[in-house]
C-alpha cells in the first residue's frame, strides 16, 4: 500500500504549564491514517487521547512536530485558514455532545451547513434528521431530548458538510450501553456509506476490535499500529 495517508502527524510533541510545572502529554507522536479507514486510539485516562484528536483536528497546535491533513500541514495554517477546514473538511462529534443550546435540533445540524453558504441547509437537515429516526424532533430544543438523541442530532450536525474526516472523542462515553451501540452503529454506517475516514476515541474494547486500525497511548507515547 502506498498511498498516502489522509491523517499523517510526525514527532508530534505537546506540553501543558500549570503555575511553574510543565506536563509533557504527548512526547514524540507519529501515526498516519488512511482514507476511508475507521481507526481507534485507546489509552487510560489522562493518556493524552483528546489532546492528541485536538492536535489532529487542528483545534490546537502542537509545540513541534507536523500534522498533515490530505498532504497539507495544518499546524502552519492561520485561524482563518483553519476555520473553513474544520468546517468543512472535518465533523467533530464529542461525549458531551455541544449542541448550542439556544437552537433547535434542526438549526443545530443546519449550522455548519448555512455557514458554508448551502442554500439547502433546512432541506438536508431535515432528510438527515430522519435517517437517523428523529424527523418528528426537529423543532425541539437540546434540552429536550435524551442523551441519545442529542447525540443523533449531534452526529447529523457533523455530516451535514460530508466531511472527509469524523473526529469522535468517546461518542457512546454519557450513553447506557443499548443506546450507545446504536450511535456507534450509525456513525460505521456513514463512514461506509459515504467513504469517510472515522478516528475515534474509544474506552471500550469491543469497539475497538472491530477499527481498522488502533493506537494505544500510554505516558504520552504511541505504542506501534496494531492490524485488527
Ligand atoms: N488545557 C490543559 N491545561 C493543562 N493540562 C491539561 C490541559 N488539557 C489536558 N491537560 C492534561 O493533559 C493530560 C492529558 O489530557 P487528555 O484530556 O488529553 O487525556 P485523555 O486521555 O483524553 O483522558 P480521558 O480518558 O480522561 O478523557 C492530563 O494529565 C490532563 O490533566
Ligand atoms: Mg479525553
Amino acid at each position: 500500500m502506498t498511498t498516502q495517508p489522509i491523517i499523517e502527524a510526525r514527532q508530534l510533541n505537546k506540553t501543558y504549564s500549570i503555575d511553574d510545572r510543565r506536563i509533557q502529554v504527548l512526547q514524540d507522536v507519529s501515526l498516519g491514517i488512511r482514507a476511508g479507514e475507521f481507526a481507534v486510539i485507546q489509552g487510560s485516562s489522562g493518556s493524552g487521547k483528546s489532546t492528541l484528536l485536538s492536535l489532529l483536528s487542528g483545534l490546537d497546535r502542537p509545540d513541534s512536530g507536523t500534522v498533515r491533513i490530505q498532504g497539507q500541514d495544518i499546524t502552519k495554517l492561520s485561524e482563518d485558514d483553519l476555520a473553513p477546514l474544520r468546517n468543512r473538511t472535518f465533523g467533530f462529534v464529542f461525549q458531551s455532545f455541544h449542541l448550542v443550546p439556544s437552537l433547535s435540533a434542526l438549526e443545530n445540524i443546519m449550522f455548519p451547513a448555512e455557514l458554508n453558504h448551502n442554500p439547502n441547509a433546512a432541506d438536508e437537515a431535515g432528510k438527515l434528521l430522519e435517517r437517523v429516526g428523529l424527523a418528528a424532533r426537529g423543532p425541539n430544543m437540546p434540552h429536550q431530548l435524551s442523551g441519545g438523541e442529542q447525540q443523533r442530532v449531534a452526529i447529523c450536525r457533523a455530516l451535514i458538510n460530508r466531511p472527509a474526516i469524523i473526529f469522535a472523542d468517546e461518542p457512546t462515553g454519557n450513553l447506557d450501553s443499548r443506546s450507545g451501540q446504536a450511535i456507534l452503529e450509525l456513525l460505521l454506517e456513514f463512514q461506509r456509506e459515504y467513504h469517510t475516514t472515522l478516528l475515534m476515541v474509544t474506552h471500550n474494547p469491543a469497539i475497538a476490535q472491530s477499527a481498522d486500525s488502533r493506537f494505544q497511548l500510554a505516558d504520552g507515547r504511541l505504542a506501534p499500529p496494531v492490524a485488527n
